[in-house]
């Protein structure tokens, strides 16, 4: 019958058979790189990839050295400290991390910060400030338009853009007449606004804060 230091053993052997397969791997690819006279960097293999990024943010210009794997939401946060730009699910499915660049809403969180070479970003403080507040971040504490307040940050931005998208006559799943400016109804307002989520539930007077400032009746 097998016994548990059996499997240790033959565990044990396995993982030191694995590194060293990787670590003769690390030189035979390291050899052939060099004769075929690529520069082959001298920094340890398990050093990150830097990158050197400038990108506008809030109109201002930011110049950046960041790790080639950090996403543009923790760019925001952790190296430049706009803070307004939340991380709720970091996966793409809540919405929190909503910021427009270029003019398009995306989630900061699905993407690389040196994706953005050049682009303008602009975040949740980029909208309007407490002493001059943009009229969808007004009509949201006039609406009562959130809660806990995790969500809003990327709801007003999302917001701000689905009117611009409505604007330029960026057609939605649901409609119906492609030739034709869509309109603000409720469908289309639920439908654009849906990859954002608010736990709280303030969906009603979310949608009541965003179809005043589009100029139509709640
Ligand atoms: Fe980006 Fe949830 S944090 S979608
Ligand atoms: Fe709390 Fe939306 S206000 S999650």
């Amino acid at each position: 019958m097998r016994k548990y230091h059996d499997f240790e053993l033959s565990r044990r052997n396995l993982l030191i058979g694995t590194a060293t397969s990787l670590a003769l791997g690390t030189v035979t690819r390291t050899a052939r790189a060099e004769s075929s006279g690529m520069d082959v960097p001298a920094a340890a293999p398990d050093a990150p990839a830097m990158a050197n990024i400038s990108m506008r943010v809030n109109g201002a210009v930011r110049d950046l050295n960041v790790d080639t794997r950090t996403t543009l939401l923790d760019a925001l946060r952790e190296h430049l400290h706009f803070t307004g730009t939340k991380k709720g699910c970091d996966h793409g499915q809540c919405g929190a991390c909503t910021v427009i660049v270029d003019g398009r809403r995306i989630n900061s969180c699905l993407t690389l910060a040196v994706m953005h070479q050049g682009d303008s970003v602009t975040t949740i403080e980029g909208i309007g400030t407490p002493e001059h507040m943009h009229p969808m971040q007004t009509a949201f504490v006039e609406h009562d338009g959130y809660q806990c307040g995790y969500c809003t940050s990327g709801q007003i931005c999302s917001a701000v853009a689905v009117i611009d998208e409505i604007k330029a006559g960026i057609p939605s799943l649901v409609t119906h007449d492609l030739n034709a400016v869509p309109e603000l109804t409720n469908a289309e307002l639920r439908e654009r606004m849906s990859g954002n989520i608010c736990r709280c539930g303030a969906y009603s007077n979310i949608a009541e804060a965003i179809t005043e400032v589009a100029g139509r009746p709640a």
